[in-house]
């Protein structure tokens, strides 16, 4: 099943000069698809994924998430749209000092009515999946950077979203902490079927993903998919950035 269809996607930001940032996007994502976008830095790809994150809009073109077009709706559909069929993870991982680890995590269900019975139930469910079950009582403080960013992507995923979104998630993490993270990006993926999109200017972050598209001046440049193992992907995504650019 087709979760994301981008078509014909452009993005001119106005300004004093106007700036052609998307040219043309095509993209389609199935349901289990675990995808990098990769590029040069200003390649377009921040614009990207907040244009299907709804954050920002399209100039001509459009977005399709689970058959409804985000961008047409309004004030409490388009609530209700993003609440449902995104999650989202950001590099800096925007956990609330003020809760408890969590209570972030369940956040995302406060808003919805649901039961605190039934939080607990999916906190405990989503907690035990991704190992954080030690950390639920801590604030932020108290927790490593790899444990915020597995604390946030149980936050993005507790809804079932449709798409998991994550904009450089390893962006802040050391090398251990990317390897934790990653690990559960792709337990998701591999487990429980979640869709997943991530931005990310690393291969070897890039190389838990099952397929890598890349960005160059606001185009599609090419696209990769894994074959063997990650190690060989790793090798293959660096090659294609040695062309183009793109690493740190
Ligand atoms: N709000 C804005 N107004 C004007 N131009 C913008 C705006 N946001 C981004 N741009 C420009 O659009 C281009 C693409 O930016 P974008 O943030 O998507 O790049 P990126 O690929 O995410 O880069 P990075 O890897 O550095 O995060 C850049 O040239 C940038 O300067
Ligand atoms: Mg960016």
């Amino acid at each position: 099943m087709e979760i994301l269809k981008i078509n014909n996607l452009n993005k001119t930001y106005t300004g004093k000069v106007s700036y052609k940032a998307l040219k043309d996007i095509n993209l389609s994502i199935q349901e289990g698809d675990f995808v990098a976008v990769m590029g040069p830095s200003g390649s377009g790809k921040s614009t990207l994924l907040n244009i299907i994150s709804t954050i920002d809009m399209p100039t001509s073109g459009e977005v399709i998430i689970n058959s409804k077009n985000p961008h047409e709706l309004k004030g409490q559909a388009l609530s209700n749209f993003r609440r449902n069929e995104l999650g989202f993870v950001f590099q800096n991982f925007n956990l609330l000092d003020t809760l408890t680890i969590g209570e972030n995590i369940v956040l995302p269900l406060t808003l919805e009515g649901i039961s605190i019975s039934e939080m607990d139930k999916r906190l405990e469910k989503i907690a035990k999946d991704l190992s954080i079950e030690n950390i639920l009582n801590k604030r932020t403080f108290e927790i490593s950077g790899g444990q915020a960013q597995r604390a946030a992507v149980a936050r993005a995923v507790i809804n079932n979203p449709s798409i998991l979104l994550a904009d450089e998630p390893t962006g802040n993490l050391d090398s251990k902490a990317t390897n934790d993270v990653m690990k559960i990006f792709e337990h998701l993926n591999t487990n429980n079927n979640v869709t997943t999109l991530m931005v990310t200017h690393e291969p070897y972050t890039a190389s838990f993903c099952k397929k890598v598209v890349f960005i160059k001046d606001g185009e599609i440049y090419k696209e990769i998919h894994k074959s063997s193992s990650n190690e060989e992907f790793y090798e293959e995504i660096l090659k294609v950035v040695a062309h183009i650019g793109g690493a740190r």
